[in-house]
């Protein structure tokens, strides 16, 4: 395939970065830990939100020992909110695995850094364009999609042959000198200019020039988008336990969504308040009473929850484990899902 963009477009891409480029704090170091976490909080999630996730992540552990050493509740309570906790698992096992082969700090080759748990080609290529100074670029869902206009390019994108003749070709426009700003104007490009959702800011694009799809008014028919899989709808009765003004909190199994995090009891099918007083009785509870707090709705990735919560006072502690409200704000890691429930309570 011919491609548009040749050193010249690079230029001018470089050049509208510096004049647009937004001011974000894992902008202002080289340090391929800083770099590294900033990418692996950024995958899933958009710049606003990690902003505040990533300066008290780096405060509270700022090298990669310090990593390495976190308690598991203390880590997924940092991530706590970011979604996709596997990241942050990812992250622990890591850092460990460096500290552990005493490589002090990421290892400087493509291939040695996608050994490591949760560094894919992506990863990599940020890691070693933005700490290392090196050609590697780093290809993700947004320049793909900057691509794929400049070349009006139909073709399935996440497929590993189409995605290694655009890695070829943006590694030869690439400079030891500017490999950082290259990998950065290209992420910023796709974030400030050529949009995902609604219209594209076509007037500001250094390559309007050349963007085949801009030529052709043809922007928002690429990137081609297969048909996603719609999500699995999930019902399931949330019942929050009270007792002495104190909640109960659980921890999820080792498998599956959201493992290992902590959870308000539940059950996987919708209850009227009737149906759960006699389950609850069943589990030998003693409720002095049962209130309705409604509906509440999560979206994941693949599935949705469709959740009807209660809250249920308890007269006595039977066999659980009950916390304070602050006590659960501070400590334990209670995903997005649950602390929508969890701030409406009184
Ligand atoms: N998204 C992914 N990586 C990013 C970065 N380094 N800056 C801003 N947004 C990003």
């Amino acid at each position: 395939m011919k491609f548009h963009i040749t050193k010249k477009e690079i230029q001018a891409l470089l050049d509208w970065y510096q004049k647009e480029k937004r001011d974000l704090p894992w902008r202002h170091t080289t340090d391929p830990y800083r770099i590294w976490i900033s990418e692996i909080m950024l995958q899933q999630t958009r710049v606003e939100k990690v902003k505040k996730y990533y300066e008290r992540f780096i405060l509270e552990l700022p090298t990669i020992e310090d990593l390495a050493k976190v308690k598991e509740d203390h880590l997924l309570k940092l991530w706590e909110g970011l979604g996709y906790y596997s990241r942050a698992r990812n992250l622990k096992k890591c850092a460990l695995e460096i500290v552990q082969k005493n490589l002090k700090t990421f290892p400087e080759t493509k291939e040695e850094l996608m050994k490591l748990p949760g560094i894919g080609l992506y990863t990599a290529g940020a890691i070693l364009s933005i700490a290392y100074h090196k050609c590697i670029p780093a290809i993700d869902g947004n320049v793909l999609r900057i691509l794929s206009r400049i070349e009006e390019d139909p073709r399935d994108l996440l497929n590993e042959k189409v995605k290694n003749e655009y890695l070829i070709h943006l590694e030869k426009l690439m400079e030891p000198s500017y490999a950082r700003d290259f990998t950065e104007a290209f992420i910023e490009l796709g974030a400030l200019v050529c949009l995902p959702n609604g219209t594209p800011v076509c007037q500001k694009c250094p390559f309007q020039q050349i963007c085949q799809s801009f030529q052709n008014q043809t922007m928002l028919k690429y990137p081609h988008k297969k048909v996603k899989n719609a999500r699995r709808k999930e019902e399931k009765t949330i019942y929050v336990l009270e007792y002495n003004e104190k909640y109960c909190i659980q921890k999820r199994k080792k498998s599956g969504l959201l493992s290992g995090l902590y959870e308000l009891p539940n059950v996987d099918s919708f209850m009227t308040k009737e149906m759960l007083n006699t389950f609850l009785q069943t589990k030998k509870e003693q409720i002095e009473k049962i209130q309705e707090l409604g509906k509440f709705h999560h979206v994941f990735s693949h599935i949705e929850w469709e959740m009807t919560v209660y809250l249920v006072h308890l007269k006595s502690p039977n066999h659980h484990k009950f916390y304070s409200k602050k006590e659960i704000e501070t400590t334990y890691s209670l995903p997005t899902a649950f602390q929508k429930i969890f701030i409406k309570l009184k």
